[in-house]
């Protein structure tokens, strides 16, 4: 197929062109040079010399490999204050990328099962997105994620513990190691969740089966797919992704870093968007993986060139119509976007 020549102005508009993220999580925003400096300061010894070293061992085979590094990474976040910094160098990084509204996925299992309340990882990330909105402008939401390599009855037991703070988050969602832990070990919570008021989520179809995809959908009930790009195993679930517009929020770099697929110009998002899925682009843990949210968009683009202006438009739409809030605040980025992108481009 042959395409139109590359637009030069498009990298531009990417970058210019305001977005949702819904699909971050946060304790993957945290940089090298900040995992010494709160290590330092906190006396957590790591098993890596220099930042430089550790920058070297990020050379994923698949999703296991990385896990195991972002935990240690993770490791040196001990105080409130810790949290708080974390979220505060992503907002920044958010704000420069013209990220409007941000929905964070946080892993208190990760920090309780270590010993630090869920109170200091809570009110931390809080207080960040709070300053979020109040210097940038940006709509700043929590979702809560289960260990799915954990039990259920851990699920329940971090959604218990959370709820003093129930005002702080907006959702739950599901992460760590897919293959072997379906979304139906955790029916149970995520109905509780559900009974709660909290918004639902999960990761599904990122290493593990469509038919994960499926369980996340009709027992879980859950309202996006995060990543769910293995959906194209199975036409039917690709149909009834587009007539639902269940989102799916897609990682590119992170796909290529682990190993989903082998190159960004083999990535299948045209192929999801022109099948009429409500698609977005994120960085999901941008410190490893090569990049933000504007790197995800300008390198993905730029390896597809089947993409332009339009497609940049309708990612950008999508991210709104994906993410949990109300009409008004949709309306408002949408007329934001119409003026780096209008309807007719
Ligand atoms: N997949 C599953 N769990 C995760 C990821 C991911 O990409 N990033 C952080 N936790
Ligand atoms: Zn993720």
């Amino acid at each position: 197929m042959t395409h139109p020549p590359a637009d030069p102005s498009l990298p531009a508009l990417l970058q210019r062109m305001p977005k949702a993220e819904l699909h971050i999580h946060i304790e993957g925003s945290l940089e090298p040079e900040l995992i010494f400096r709160l290590a330092e300061r906190n006396g957590v010894k790591l098993a890596y010399p220099s930042v430089e070293a550790l920058r070297a061992a990020y050379a994923f085979t698949d999703l296991q490999s990385f896990l195991d590094i972002y935990y240690a990474g993770a490791s040196v976040l001990l105080k409130e204050a810790d949290f708080f910094e974390m979220a505060w160098a992503y907002f920044e990084r958010a704000a420069a990328d013209n990220v409007v509204h941000a929905e964070l996925f946080f892993d208190p299992q990760t920090h309780t099962d270590r010993g630090v309340p869920i109170e200091a990882v809570i009110v931390g990330l809080t207080h960040a997105c709070r300053r979020a909105h109040a210097e940038f402008g940006i709509s700043a939401k929590l979702i809560l994620c289960f260990l799915r390599h954990l039990s259920e009855e851990a699920a329940f037991a971090t959604l218990e513990a959370a709820l003093p703070y129930r005002e702080h988050f907006i959702g739950v969602g599901l992460d760590s190691s897919e293959r072997g832990h379906p979304p139906e070990k955790f029916s149970r919570v995520f109905a509780r969740a559900r009974e709660l008021g909290l918004h639902v989520v999960a990761h599904a179809g990122e290493e593990g089966p469509a038919a994960y995809i499926e369980t996340a959908l009709d027992d879980l009930k859950v309202q996006r797919i995060d990543h769910g790009v293995r959906c194209v195993e199975s036409p039917a679930l690709v149909r009834r992704l587009a007539a639902s517009r269940v989102p799916l929020t897609v990682c590119p770099l992170s796909n290529v870093k682990l190993c989903v697929f082998p190159t960004l110009a083999a990535h299948t998002l045209p192929q999801l968007l022109a099948a009429g899925l409500c698609v977005t682009i994120n960085s999901d843990d941008p410190a490893y993986f090569g990049g933000y949210i504007n790197t995800n968009f300008v390198e993905t683009f730029a390896a597809l060139p089947q993409l332009g202006r339009a497609h940049a438009r309708q990612l950008a739409l999508n991210s709104f119509e994906a993410s949990f809030v109300d009409v008004a605040h949709k309306a408002r980025w949408r007329a934001q976007l119409d003026a780096v992108i209008p309807a007719d481009a």
